[in-house]
């Protein structure tokens, strides 16, 4: 993969740069679609399915994915935070917003930008699986295989994620970098 040098990317000053490219633009265009027409083709097309973006990580990598999906969908939103302005979780999952869809009876699809410690998705399966949705899934473009009580596993993944710290394509460093179009290692 190409070393990052300094681009129109980083048009300020931070203290820390993403140093090289982990999945291309091209890389992650063409595994969404190919996710996308395995969701299209998962679900019945005649049942209510809500996509719910976590955001704010999966905000372009769920932009991209309901794009793809071939089939009726609604598209919803919940916000929930951990890691502040470090590279490590907090282990606090704070649900700061809470859709206002309802979940009961209808296929869930939670999209996701990236399972790490796997506090966020064992917190969010707890509260969605709890209001009796017909299925409850994830989707992550990324997942680091680093936890070992994930209760949702999740049933698409762009890419298996090496152990570092990722940035880009949503995912963010203290707010930083999240528009990069790749997704890059700090
Ligand atoms: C990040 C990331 C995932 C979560 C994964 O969110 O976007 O949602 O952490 O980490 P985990 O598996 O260790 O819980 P963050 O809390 O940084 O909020 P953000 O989405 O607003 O960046």
């Amino acid at each position: 993969m190409p070393e990052l040098t300094e681009g129109h990317w980083l048009t300020q000053a931070v203290e820390t740069e993403p140093k090289r490219i982990v999945y291309s633009a091209e890389a992650i265009h063409s595994r969404v679609h190919e996710i996308a027409r395995e969701i299209t083709s998962y679900y019945p097309p005649d049942e209510d399915l809500l996509v719910l973006g976590l955001l704010k990580g999966s905000f372009i990598f769920l932009s991209d994915l309901v794009r793809a999906i071939n089939r009726p969908l609604h598209v919803d939103f919940i916000v929930a935070s951990s890691y502040g302005a470090g590279t490590t979780t907090s282990g606090n999952v704070k649900l700061l917003y809470d859709p206002m869809a309802p979940i009961a009876g209808r296929h869930v699809l939670l999209v996701e930008d990236i399972v790490d410690s796997g506090n966020t998705i064992n917190r969010l399966a707890e509260a969605l699986g709890n209001r009796d949705p017909a299925s409850l899934e994830l989707c992550a473009l990324l997942h680091k295989h680093l936890a070992t009580d994930l209760t949702l596993e999740p049933r698409w993944v762009g890419f298996d994620a090496p152990p570092e710290f990722l940035v880009g394509y949503g995912l963010d460093h203290a707010e930083d970098f999240r528009h990069l179009p790749f997704v890059a290692s700090l």
